[in-house]
């Protein structure tokens, strides 16, 4: 039979709140998982009151929130705070696309310069060292390859601090 590891709700009705329509689909994606149809659930595109809803008021709780991880939001502080606390994992997408302009600051390339390693892999890491899963969107093997390798040094408490407090274009 074939199985869908995680399905993901990729945005709801309104910005705030859960509709009828999205309690409709979230239940459908509920019945889906009972089936065996798919795996794990998850919701994108959603603030944080939507999730605080969704916990309280689903039969099956989403495993993944996969948001837009943008330095100008303070990287989706609230959203992988509240994941962190309700046991949720933060997908984080356009940690790259998103971010142009604040990845290319010169505090930004020297903490890449001090561990040798490129910007982007400096940015993967740092997601995970929040706590968060940081998703890629390369379409190069290279890029992929590089995005893989961050498992091979930790960023120091200064550098993780000078990340939390870059200021994105508004
Ligand atoms: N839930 C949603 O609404 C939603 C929306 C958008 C995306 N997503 C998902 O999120 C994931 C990430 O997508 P994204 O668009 O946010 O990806 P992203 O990685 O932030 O941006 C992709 C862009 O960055 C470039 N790039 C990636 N790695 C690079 C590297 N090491 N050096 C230089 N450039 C690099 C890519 O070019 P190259 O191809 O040349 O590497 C591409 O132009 C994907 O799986 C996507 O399906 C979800």
């Amino acid at each position: 039979m074939t199985r869908i590891d995680s399905y993901v709700l990729h945005g709801q009705t309104q910005p705030s709140g859960l509709s009828e329509a999205d309690w409709e689909t979230w239940r459908v994606m509920e019945d889906a998982a009972d089936e065996g149809l798919v795996g794990l659930l998850g919701i994108s595109n959603v603030a944080v009151d939507q999730v605080k809803a969704l916990v309280c008021g689903a039969r099956i709780r989403p495993t993944f929130v996969q948001n837009r991880c943008f330095v100008r939001a303070s990287w989706d502080r609230d959203m992988y705070t509240l994941c962190q606390k309700e046991n949720i994992v933060y997908q984080a997408f356009a940690l790259l696309s998103g971010n142009r302009q604040a990845l290319v600051t010169p505090c930004v390339t020297e903490i890449a310069h001090h561990h040798n390693k490129t910007v982007p892999q400096v940015i993967y890491r740092f997601a995970l060292e929040l706590g968060m899963v940081p998703l890629t969107g390369t379409t190069d093997v290279s890029h992929m390859r590089e995005a893989l390798d961050i498992f091979d040094f930790t960023l120091t408490h200064n550098e993780i601090e000078t990340l939390l407090t870059l200021r994105g274009p508004h």
